[in-house]
């Protein structure tokens, strides 16, 4: 008798430990904070408030909310952290010519994350009505189609360019 009731005990001891587990690891997941991404990744070059380095490093602040007004747009700021981008780039009228680099150590749910950070706080008032904050989901079916830098790059120009030629339109 005393030994069930012990074992009693301790099944459901450690079945409260595994649950609690769970719950942390789930909100853990859930929780995953894109300033933090942000943080430990971004800022030596973006710098702290997005607004980079000009001529080194581009803004992510008042620039990328631009982007995800198309389907392009959208998968191309999960390519360009995903697989990173070399070459000539041009922002708010300056040249770069960098090196961002790949980022497969962050999971899906790192880089939804840091893209909904970027947008919602450096790039609010760029936004669509509406917008749709990144799924992990969303990005990890963006992941499973690899690109170059070149093809990176590529990309971009075909999304910058008629925003930038729709703005000159607009004035
Ligand atoms: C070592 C410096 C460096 C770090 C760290 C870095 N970037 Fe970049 N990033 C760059 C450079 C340089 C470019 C422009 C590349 C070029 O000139 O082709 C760029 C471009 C970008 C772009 C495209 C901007 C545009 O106008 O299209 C995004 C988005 C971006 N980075 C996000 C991030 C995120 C998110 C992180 C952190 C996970 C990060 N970067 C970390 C240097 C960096």
């Amino acid at each position: 008798m005393k030994l069930r009731t012990a074992l009693r005990q301790f099944f459901l001891a450690t079945i409260g430990m595994i649950g609690t587990m769970m719950t942390f690891a789930i909100s853990a997941a859930a929780h995953t904070s894109g300033a933090d991404v942000f943080a430990a990744n971004c800022v030596v070059c973006h710098q702290s408030d997005g607004q980079g380095v000009q001529g080194d490093y581009p803004a992510l602040a008042g620039t990328v909310g631009d982007d995800v007004h198309s389907r392009a747009g959208r998968a191309y700021l999960v390519q360009v952290v995903s697989f990173g981008m070399s070459g000539a780039i041009s922002s708010q009228g300056a040249d770069y010519n960098g090196v961002m680099q790949p980022w497969p150590q962050l999971s899906d749910a790192e880089i939804a994350a840091v893209l909904n950070y970027i947008l919602t706080d450096f790039n609010a008032k760029l936004l669509p009505a509406g917008f749709k904050r990144y799924t992990a989901a969303e990005v990890r079916h963006l992941r499973g189609t690899p690109l170059s830098f070149d093809q990176v790059r590529a990309k971009r120009e075909t999304i910058v360019k008629p925003l930038a030629a729709s703005a000159m339109k607009a004035h």
